[in-house]
């Protein structure tokens, strides 16, 4: 696949390679991660990536546009038959992106959005203080309740009724539960509210029906056709068709120019892709693996927040293990395993340093790893948190992660 660039530029095909090494050697446990198929990379590598095109098929503004209309209208109809949804929109490049058309669809600047906290596991583009959508708009928060765990709808409904957001915005990026859409859609009714979930993360699981989905009860719900979608590196949104053109109108010309073709090859190839019965298989592994993980840490001593998990994220308390994300994450990477450090809910400790990690089995579970796998890697976990200083007791662990990394080949031979 990089045979040309190995002869023009040698520099960066070996630091390509080395990332190459690197995700074939190690355990990658990051939860917004996945190995995508060889076609998406043939796809996004493939000469669509040559036109430039702005609109929508049928409305266009550059010349030669008859095989992109067909390639987007393909894309468009694959998304809207496996989420059964009245409209897509497959041009956002990436999911905060989707978020951005949508809240510019449907209120203006200064209006009240309200989103789940980011050190409760919203994302950043949920009201957060750093990002556009905490600056553009008036942004309330609400959290999950201090005993469970698990999102507090009573607080929801009490912000609703208080603050009378124009838009509540539902889903996360370390959440690890079902999440009621139903019941946030009524709060939302009841006040006159658009209603948002953001699926990003959890996009495959819902595509292969383990996930309950948002599609019947949301106005609007954006996603990536990364993470457990395991697809394509950027963004969609699904609507009904009451709003539609104003999500496309907000999207182009309203926060985007033109397209990314290659990407948008690649997506149509993605809702493809996650229509078989192979995939859907795959993403029922990924939600089994990690509650297999979940019990296992448990076991090991770590506290698993709000008990378990309904998805493909584990969020881990190291407080138990007395230490921190930030030294757990450090010492797991250097031996190949690859989690993040994430605050957990009410966390003590800074975003930079956090009392826990957030560990997600979509990519070990695309690689073919199961059961016996997560049990493996819940004890080389374990064995890091109790030698973390340990470097000799480190250096055997990190050859151990390479022999089971390697029983699972990823993309065989030179790519
Ligand atoms: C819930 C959620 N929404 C949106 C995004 C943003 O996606 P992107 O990184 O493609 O902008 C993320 C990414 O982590 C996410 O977790």
């Amino acid at each position: 696949m990089l045979k040309n660039l190995k002869k023009s530029d040698i520099e960066l095909y070996n630091m390509i390679n080395e990332e190459l090494d690197r995700q074939r050697n190690g355990i990658e446990m990051i939860a917004s991660e996945s190995f995508v198929p060889l076609e998406i990379m043939e796809i996004q590598g493939s000469i669509l990536t040559n036109k430039t095109m702005e609109g929508f098929p049928g409305k266009r503004y550059h010349a030669g546009h008859q095989v992109i209309d067909k390639i987007e209208t393909l894309a468009i109809e694959r998304a809207k038959k496996l989420f059964g949804a009245e409209h897509a929109n497959i041009q956002p490049h990436s999911g905060s992106q989707a978020n951005q058309g949508v809240y510019s669809a449907l209120i203006k600047p200064g209006d009240t959005i309200l989103g789940m906290k980011l050190d409760h596991g919203g994302h950043l583009t949920h009201g957060s203080p750093v990002n556009f959508s905490g600056k553009v708009y008036n942004s309330i928060s609400y959290g999950v309740n201090a005993k469970t765990e698990r999102i507090d709808y009573e607080e929801i409904e009490k912000l609703a009724k208080k603050h009378k957001p124009k838009i509540i915005v539902a889903g996360a990026s370390s959440y690890p539960r079902f999440i009621d859409y139903e019941k946030i859609s009524i709060i939302a009714k009841n006040v006159e509210a658009y209603f948002l979930v953001d699926m990003a993360h959890v996009a495959g699981l819902v595509a292969a029906g383990i996930h309950p989905s948002p599609v019947p009860y949301a106005d609007a719900v954006t996603g990536t056709t990364t993470k457990t979608l395991a697809g394509a590196r950027g963004g969609f949104i699904l609507c009904k068709n009451e709003i539609a053109k104003k999500i496309n109108s907000a999207v182009f010309p309203g926060v985007q120019g033109s397209m990314h073709l290659h990407i948008m090859g690649a997506k149509a190839y993605t809702f493809k892709k996650a229509m078989t019965e192979e995939y859907k298989s795959t993403m029922k592994q990924v939600a089994i693996n990690a509650k297999t993980l979940a019990k296992e840490l448990d076991n090991l001593g770590f506290r698993i927040v709000t008990g378990g998990t309904d998805n493909h994220i584990v969020m881990v308390d190291l407080r138990p293990k007395k230490i921190t994300g930030k030294i757990l994450d450090e010492a797991l990477e250097s031996v190949g395993i690859t989690v993040n450090k994430n605050m957990i809910p009410n966390d003590p400790e800074s975003p930079m340093v956090t009392s826990g990690v957030r560990i997600g089995t979509t990519a070990m579970t695309i690689k073919g790893a199961k059961r016996k796998e997560m049990i493996e890697i819940a004890t080389l976990i374990n064995r890091v948190a109790e030698n973390i200083e340990n470097v000799k007791v480190l250096e055997n662990i990190k050859g151990e992660v390479k022999i089971l990394a390697n029983r699972f080949p990823l993309y065989k031979g030179e790519l």
